[in-house]
Parts: C-alpha cells; structure tokens; sequence
C-alpha cells in the first residue's frame, strides 16, 4: 500500500445494496478520490463466531484469539488501518448481529494491562493513533438510537485505544433503496471520513 490514508470499511448489514452498505461505500469512495486506500469487508458474507470468551487470547503477550475464522483476516486489516469504518442497521435498538459479533471479537485486541500481567508490560496489540467511524442506519426518526449504539462502540473501542473521528446517524430509513432519495445523507457520507 502506498502512503495515503488507510481505510477498513466494514458494512454491517446482510443488504449488500441496502442503506448502511451503500452510504458506506459513499464515504469510502469520496476519501478514495481525496487519496486514502480502502479494503471493504462485509460480515455477513464471511465466517465469523462470536467471542467465546475463553480467555485464550490473554495467555500470554502473544497469544492471539483461538478461532480460526475469517476474523483472523479482519484482526490483521484492522491492525494495518489508519482508519476503520462500521456501518450498521439498527436492529432492535442495537448493532446487527453482523457488526457487532465483529465488535465483540476485537476482545482479542485488548492489551492486557499490568494489574492482568504480573506487573508486565506487554507490547501493545493495535498501533497507537488509530481512529474509527460509525454509520448506523434506522427506520424511526428519532437519532437517539443511534447515538446510543455510538456510545456503545466509542467505549468498546477505547479498549483498543482505537478513538472515534466521526460519526453519520442515519435516520428516517426503511427500505434498502431508501438513502437514494436522501441528499442530506448523501452528502454528509461523502464528507465524512477526514483524509490528510
Ligand atoms: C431485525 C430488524 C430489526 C430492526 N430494528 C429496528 C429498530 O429497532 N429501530 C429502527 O428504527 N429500525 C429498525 N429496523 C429497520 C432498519 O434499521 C432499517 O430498515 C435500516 O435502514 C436497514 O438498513 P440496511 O438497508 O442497511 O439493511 C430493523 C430492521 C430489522 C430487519
């Protein structure tokens, strides 16, 4: 790769085309034709379990999860990103299924802190300085869901010390082709992702 910004974009919904996927693709598209490189990833489309909470990824320093899964694939490109993108529906006031099995899997790149080690420092697990980007997507008008699920994922991902850039609550959405007719969000998709 070369030195523009690195993007992983993982779309969290099974509707390939649907509302989250496609607004994805905007605002990885309109960062691609400000520089950035981007690798898109879509769960539902790959095999990955949920965590099983056995612990084998805190062994030791480098002990990595115990699944042998596509996971494996994501864990390398989520360590290689300058920036990482999840787009979700919202189901059930929740993440899909899809995105969050994903989210519950970077328990494996949590570096264990002294108080689990022994007093050792082991080396960190993701690079410092990366950050992420969340779109949620929703058929009710009321963006409180969304910037729910938001606070969700900003702590859960500050257990990697990966830290949130920007976000797209995406609200009014029903039908996959729904986001065709929203400018509003076509626009702010484009301009999300901030490169260089
Ligand atoms: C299983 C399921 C649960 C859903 N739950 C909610 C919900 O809690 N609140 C909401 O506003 N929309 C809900 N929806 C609607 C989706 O969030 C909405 O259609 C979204 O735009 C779908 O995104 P997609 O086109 O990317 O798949 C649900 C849809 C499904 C299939």
């Amino acid at each position: 790769m070369g030195d523009g910004l690195k993007i992983l974009a993982i779309g969290g919904s099974p509707r390939r085309d649907g509302n989250s996927n496609s607004l994805l693709r905007l605002a990885v598209e309109a960062a691609e034709e400000r520089g950035a490189i981007a690798r898109c990833f879509y769960p539902s489309e790959l095999d990955i379990a949920g965590c099983l909470a056995c612990q084998g990824c805190r062994r030791g320093p480098d002990s990595v999860c115990v699944q042998h899964d596509d996971m494996q694939e994501l864990h390398a490109a989520i360590k290689e990103c300058d920036a990482l993108v999840l787009a979700s529906p919202v189901y059930f006031y929740a993440l899909s299924s899809w995105a969050k099995v994903v989210l519950d899997r970077c328990y494996a790149l949590i570096t264990p802190g002294p108080e689990e080690t022994g007093g050792e420092e082991w080396p960190r697990r993701v690079p410092p300085g990366k950050e992420f980007y969340l779109i949620t997507t929703q058929a009710e008008e009321s963006p409180f869901y969304g910037f729910q699920i938001l606070s969700t994922v900003v702590y859960g991902f500050t257990w990697t010390g990966i830290t949130l850039r920007g976000h797209l609550i995406a609200t009014g959405l029903d039908g996959p082709h729904d986001w065709e007719e929203r400018e509003d969000l076509i626009e702010a998709a484009r301009e999300l992702i901030v490169v260089g």
